[in-house]
């Protein structure tokens, strides 16, 4: 299945917002992936079920999720580098697969 993108990023619709993984270096090996832009609900009805993160295209780590928790993951990538490139993708009960920007 493609994943979904924000098509205009200087324009982004409301559900654009709620859905791209946005990916934050927290130092050394630590990665945090928060879905979105806008915090995505975390309610039974309507939630992230899973985030994953890529390091050069090479999938890192498949994080599940539930109603509730936050709708984000921390990551370790073994040994990342400055020029190495993350990527991310969630996937909501609703609204399908997203990839971050
Ligand atoms: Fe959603």
């Amino acid at each position: 299945m493609e994943p979904q993108k924000m098509k205009d990023i200087f324009n982004p619709n409301d559900l654009e917002k709620k859905h791209t993984p946005v990916i934050e270096r927290l130092g050394g090996d630590k990665v945090l992936v928060r879905v979105g832009i806008i915090p995505h609900v975390m309610e039974e009805a309507h939630y992230i079920e899973s985030i994953e993160l890529y390091c050069n295209k090479a999938l890192i780590e498949k994080k599940g999720l539930k109603s509730g928790m936050p709708a984000e993951a921390e990551f370790t990538v073994v040994e990342l580098k400055e020029e190495d490139v993350l990527m991310a993708r969630e996937t909501c009960n609703l609204h399908g697969y997203w990839e971050s920007i």
